[in-house]
């Protein structure tokens, strides 16, 4: 082989060479394809509203789609926040949207705040993980696949003028990793223009000094980094709803109209909503899609095939094939099996040496018990024979002693008995009356 050919060989990526057309090749259709590819197939977009209670949601998401999604208003007693999906099937010109709002419903009602954030992080999880099994699957349908990854979150500021709340911190920090963050201000229309000035200079302060990432709309494509920049220091957007149409000069707009005057929600010099929906459905929309996609999903992905024990290269840097990987992975997990089952093995004979140990200690003590008692026992009996043997030979000498009371007794009746007589015998011999006398017993 020629060194030329050699080279050629071992160049693993040649530059490839620019060539002039001599005509029309058709190539120039490719975005139109695309194009026309996706009107086809349909776009699915996921927007997750987190915001107290009544705080405007519901409103919101009517007013920014120009329609009216069934919702029900939630209550103050949930026990927890639950997270709650509605899927709408959209259709404007030609373009279909498959747009799902997800409500965080409940969420600062509860007493405690501490765990509100998790049912979110776990929604937010659980589409990413949806996507990944999707992803794994041999035989995967990514083409017709409802992709519920949730592509922004809408987080409703309380219009309080002071400054945001630990929940909305915590909350926001939590999820800055994992979604794309639009604050908004919510009601608006109750804070004054000065106030939100001020409010807004606060809030993106208090963001940057907890660390905070919110979405920023991108200003690396020319046709719309001009009105992103402008749009990025408008943040966060101070937003009123209304499905309400009031009449302003000969014109039906939406509005809220209260006794002393008329709050346009599509004029900007009222609130920021028509920034909002620009930002959101008209400029940016593909971008939010593309963010989560490249760089939530994508840390979300590498984080749990991580986990999972995938890598792309070995301690030396070498690829790792997945073949490999698998190989690797199963040999470490048989291997942990093994170590397993062995500490398992080694548990289970130590347990048995100890109740062993335990059971024969419980024997020793018993026999001791048992060797004090039949010492205890014989004592008692030598006491008890003793005293018996005592008891016979004190009955032995009291019955010696009755015996010879007894004997006194009758002999000293039989002496009482025969005085009398001869008392009387003496008095006769004295009287004269020798033929005439008497016995008394007592
Ligand atoms: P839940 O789903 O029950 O949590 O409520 P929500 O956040 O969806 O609020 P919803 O849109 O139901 O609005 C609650 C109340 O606030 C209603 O009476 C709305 O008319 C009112 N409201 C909504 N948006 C605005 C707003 O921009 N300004 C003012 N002042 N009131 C608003
Ligand atoms: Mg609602």
């Amino acid at each position: 082989m020629a060194a030329t050919d050699l080279e050629r060989f071992s160049n693993a990526e040649p530059e490839p060479r620019s060539l002039s057309l001599g005509g029309h090749v058709g190539f120039d259709s490719l975005p139109d394809q695309l194009v026309s590819k996706s009107v086809t197939q349909g776009f699915s977009f996921n927007i997750l509203c987190v915001g107290e209670t009544g705080i405007g949601k519901s409103t919101l998401m009517n007013t920014l789609f120009n329609t009216t999604f069934e919702t029900e208003e939630a209550s103050h007693h949930e026990e927890c926040v639950r997270l709650q999906p509605q899927t709408y099937d959209l259709q404007e010109s030609n373009v279909h949207l498959k747009l799902t709002i997800v409500d965080a419903v409940g969420f600062g009602d509860q007493i405690n705040k501490d765990e509100s954030y998790r049912p979110i992080v776990d929604y937010i999880d659980a589409q990413f993980e949806n996507y990944l099994q999707e992803e794994l699957k041999i035989r995967r349908s990514l083409f017709d696949y409802h992709d519920t990854r949730v592509h922004v979150c809408l987080y409703f500021i309380t219009p309080t003028g002071h400054s945001l709340k630990s929940l909305d911190l915590v909350t926001m920090k939590k999820l800055d990793s994992k979604v794309n963050i639009i604050p908004i201000i919510a009601k608006a229309d109750t804070i004054s223009k000065s106030e939100l000035h001020k409010f807004k200079i606060k809030i993106m302060g208090e963001l940057v000094s907890n660390g905070v990432q919110i979405y920023q709309f991108p200003t690396d494509d020319e046709a719309v980094a001009e009105i992103n920049a402008v749009m990025n220091a408008h943040l966060p957007f101070a937003v009123v709803g209304s499905t309400e149409e009031v009449k302003v000069g000969n014109k039906l707009v939406r509005a809220r109209q209260y006794p002393w005057g008329v709050v346009q929600v599509e004029n900007e010099n009222h609130c920021d909503f028509v920034k909002l929906r620009e930002m959101l459905i008209r400029v940016n929309m593909e971008d939010l899609r593309e963010q989560t996609h490249s760089r939530h999903y994508e840390l979300y992905r590498r984080c749990k095939l991580e986990e999972m024990g995938f890598q792309d290269s070995d301690g030396d840097s070498q690829p790792f094939s997945l073949q490999e990987t698998y190989e690797a992975k199963r040999k470490e997990f048989l291997s942990e099996l093994q170590r397993k089952e062995e500490e398992m093995r080694q548990m289970f004979v130590n347990k048995v040496k100890e109740t062993e140990l335990e059971l024969k200690e419980k024997e020793r003590e018993l026999h001791e018990k048992f060797e004090h008692l039949k010492r205890v026992h014989q004592e008692e009996k030598r006491k008890v024979e003793e005293k018996r043997r005592e008891l016979e030979e004190e009955t032995s000498a009291f019955n010696r002693r009755k015996a010879a009371v007894e004997a006194l007794q009758s002999q000293a009746l039989h002496a009482t008995s025969q005085q009398p007589l001869r008392k009387d015998k003496d008095k006769k011999k004295a009287s004269g009356w020798s033929s005439i006398y008497s016995v008394t017993i007592p």
